[in-house]
């Protein structure tokens, strides 16, 4: 994988231009990287400026999906939410229902029936229709959601994780890499990168607040998710699409689908820099009912970063349990709290959000993305989101098989957890793991 080098090829500290809706609305004349799509209608700037208008496409209509469109709606008043893709009919038009009901965005919607459209493999047909994606589906399914986009030139905001095992993330970083070189948008869904006030703790970490990193500990220790009960009707594969959390092959496992933001901030800490190696140990002990599929309820790591700085992470899925979702950056001179957003130490800092300022980070990164696609200066989280991913990966490799797995190992995995058919039909699933017992592959 000489193409994917993230050891030796760090992002910046802060994705994204740092522009806001004003910076937006004040690029709206200018040249657009819209490249081929560029077939355009025209809408109006608040100066009254002729500014094109983006085209934008939805791939998964659940929670998040429609949370984006949203968030794509308000960030931009030229962009038009004009194609709608989900595996299920009922999801799609629920969220275009929600949607509509929004007031202040409903005008920008026009999703004629010819641009619903539903199956696992709706993408292509989706993407083909618009200019810029969201990509909110079941994760399993994004690399080749992905990687049609980057070869149909479209500017993407990607959800995580982008992945759910490792030959899935290398071609999806393929991917990354060749819209770089494309000059195509890819902005993460880690939704934290972009809030100021992690960015301005970050800050502070970098410049020498806490002094020398010595340890991280990153805690998503939560309550169980949501189940959705079965009709008569599913399938099995219908079952484990719709119940996704509960399907390593479909969500990566709990430590991808929702810790992945603590893991984020952890290697974010690090300035990027990826660890070496991962022990992580891990089980189902509360959540056993087989409806909740093949996933571990709880994940333990323990990182090495070399130079005797160590990264300890928890998270877990248990009702009744103390629930702590924190990230604490011990360094020779203080501490930072990335949640709290402040320093204790030698320089005591807190971070106080700026008269005016509304900081919301979902809508900071759609805000940045359609800037950066307006001004000509695509954002790349590409090798962020990929990172994040493949830390995800390394501890539940390394706790599912009871093995330490280095980040190279991880990323060389040949385990392929595609299923052997997409039909809505049976699917087995591979046993729960056991460690010790479970292979490394
Ligand atoms: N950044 C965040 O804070 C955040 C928060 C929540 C969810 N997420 C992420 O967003 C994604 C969606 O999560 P959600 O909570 O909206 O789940 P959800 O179940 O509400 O929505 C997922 C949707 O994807 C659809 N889908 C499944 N396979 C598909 C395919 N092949 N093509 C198109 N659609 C498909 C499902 O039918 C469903 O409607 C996940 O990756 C999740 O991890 C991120």
């Amino acid at each position: 994988m000489s193409q994917v080098n993230p050891r030796t090829n760090p992002s910046p500290i802060n994705p994204g231009s740092g522009q806001s809706r004003r910076d937006v609305l004040r690029a709206a004349g200018a040249a657009t990287a819209l490249g081929a799509t560029s077939s355009l209608a025209r809408g109006a700037s608040q100066e009254g400026e002729d500014v094109p208008i983006l085209k934008v496409g939805l791939i998964g209509c659940g929670g998040r999906g429609s949370g984006a469109a949203t968030n794509a709606l308000r960030a931009d008043p030229n962009v038009r939410l004009v194609a709608m893709g989900d595996a299920f009919e009922d999801q799609l038009e629920k969220s275009l229902t929600n949607l509509k009901a929004v007031e202040d965005i409903k005008d920008q919607i026009d999703v004629p029936p010819a641009n619903r459209i539903v199956g696992l493999d709706c993408h292509e047909k989706i993407i083909d229709m618009c200019d810029v994606v969201l990509f909110a589906s079941t994760p399993h399914f994004r690399p080749a959601q992905v990687e049609y986009a980057v070869k149909a030139g479209k500017h993407m905001f990607v959800e995580k994780p982008v992945a759910v095992d490792a030959p899935g993330l290398r071609r999806i970083w393929q991917a990354c890499n060749d819209a770089k070189d494309k000059g195509i948008a890819v902005v993460t869904g880690l939704c934290y990168r972009y809030e100021n006030k992690k960015r301005a703790t970050i800050q502070k970490i970098r410049e020498g607040a806490i002094g020398k990193i010595t340890a991280i500990e990153c805690s998503y220790d939560t309550g169980e998710l949501w189940y959705r009960e079965p009709t008569p009707e599913w399938s099995e594969m219908e079952h484990q699409v719709r119940n996704w959390l509960y399907y390593t092959w479909c969500s990566g496992d709990h430590v991808a689908e929702q810790a992945i933001h603590n893991l984020d901030k952890m290697i974010w800490a690090m300035d990027d820099k990826p660890p070496i190696k991962v022990k992580a140990q891990g089980g189902r002990i509360v959540r056993t009912d087989p409806k909740f599929g093949n996933v571990f309820d709880h994940f333990n790591a323990v990182f090495d970063f070399g130079e005797n700085v160590k990264g300890f992470f928890s998270c877990r899925q248990w009702n009744g349990a103390v629930r702590d979702v924190s990230d604490h950056i011990y360094g020779t001179k203080g501490t930072a709290h990335l949640m709290t957003h402040k320093v204790e130490g030698e320089n005591p800092w807190r971070w106080r959000t700026p008269e005016g300022m509304n900081d919301n980070m979902y809508q900071n990164e759609h805000d940045q993305m359609f800037a950066s696609i307006r001004a000509g200066k695509p954002i790349h989280d590409g090798d962020v989101m990929c990172r994040a991913t493949l830390l995800a990966l390394m501890v539940r490799m390394s706790a599912y098989t009871g093995q330490e797995i280095s980040w190279n190992q991880a990323l060389e995995s040949k385990e392929d957890l595609t299923p052997k058919s997409y039909e809505w039909g049976p699917n087995e699933v591979p046993p729960i793991a056991q460690p010790g017992i479970t292979p490394f592959v």
